[in-house]
């Protein structure tokens, strides 16, 4: 049987993801949306595509489930975005719950499937995920870390005038209040602590805090999705390909980190079975403490997914 992705929200996000995931050949692609011929639409004309730059994958696009149905990785982008002057919080009850029956229909379809959550407040809504699916925690990720890191390493190629491909970054935290690690990122394997002085890494640490807020005040009328959706295919590819590649990622951490019953950003192994593994790096008093504070945030959030999908 050839592999199948789906992927739910056919917007920005969906779309582009959709495109990047066939342009790899990783599975044939199933887009889902409630807005009728959205999905359709943009389903052929991926496929359309397909002789053109080359790819030989079948892309359906659905308003109903029942195509879903033996999915190996299910993306989930469905939910509003933010617009200028609103956080990832504000979106939770209502992404909370669209989230909630996405992923009710999912897993009733597909239930060996694995749960890639995108929508936001994304740790809050991988809770989500993972309390209304009942599987095991090691089936249900969320994506924000392998983004937030890569703006990092954008602002630090930028600053140094080298290239992206030299700067490995590590970011950890929730996907509201990120922590870069400036020790634990390096420049053709010199930690940038040694090639900057702190307060230009503060400088670049500030924005990529706020990286998602800067692309919705830049584009007004939605949030980025070049980079997400390239997030999310480096995430599926190493998933279904087995890589066993060690990447940022939301996951539900059990004393990790001194985190328990919480998803958070952390470097986590991704192979076949989901995560396979999360690494704990150590860290200081200082971004113990600062990582800490991120959870508090994604905690109170999680307090609130309690009541609201009760
Ligand atoms: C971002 O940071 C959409 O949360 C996403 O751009």
């Amino acid at each position: 049987m050839r592999t199948k992705i789906t992927i739910v929200g056919a917007g920005n996000v969906g779309g582009t993801a959709a495109q990047r995931l066939a342009e790899k050949e990783l599975g044939d692609i199933v887009l889902v949306d409630v807005a009728e011929g959205i999905p359709q639409g943009k389903s052929l004309d991926l496929l359309e595509a397909g002789p053109i730059y080359g790819y030989n994958v079948s892309v359906t696009g659905t308003d109903t489930y029942d195509e879903t149905t033996g999915s190996s990785i299910c993306v989930i982008t469905a939910g509003r975005a933010r617009r200028p002057g609103m956080t990832r919080t504000d979106l939770l009850a209502g992404n909370a719950k669209v989230v909630k029956s996405v992923v009710e229909n999912l897993v009733k379809r597909s239930p060996d499937t694995i749960l890639l959550l995108v929508t936001n407040p994304l740790d809050a809504i991988a809770y989500v995920a993972y309390k209304v699916s009942g599987f095991p925690k090691e089936r249900v990720i969320g994506m924000a870390g392998v983004l937030d890191t890569a703006r990092f390493s954008t602002f630090v190629a930028m600053e140094l005038g080298v290239s992206v491909e030299n700067v490995q970054a590590t970011v950890i935290g929730g996907h509201s209040d990120p922590l870069p690690l400036a020790r634990y990122t390096t420049v053709a394997g010199v930690p940038i602590t040694e090639l900057l002085p702190r307060e230009k890494i503060d400088v670049l640490i500030k924005r990529t805090v706020a990286g998602g807020a800067e692309i919705v005040n830049l584009l007004k009328t939605g949030s980025a999705y070049f980079a997400p959706s390239a997030a999310i295919t480096e995430m599926v590819t190493a998933i279904l390909k087995d890589k066993k590649k060690i990447l940022p990622s939301t996951v539900f951490c059990q004393g990790e980190y001194g985190l328990k019953d919480i998803f958070i950003g952390v470097p986590a192994k991704l192979g076949l079975k989901g995560v396979e593994g999360i690494i704990e790096l150590s860290l200081t008093e200082e971004e113990r403490g600062l990582l800490h504070k991120s959870a508090r945030e994604v905690m109170a959030e999680c307090a609130e997914v309690d009541r609201l999908i009760k």
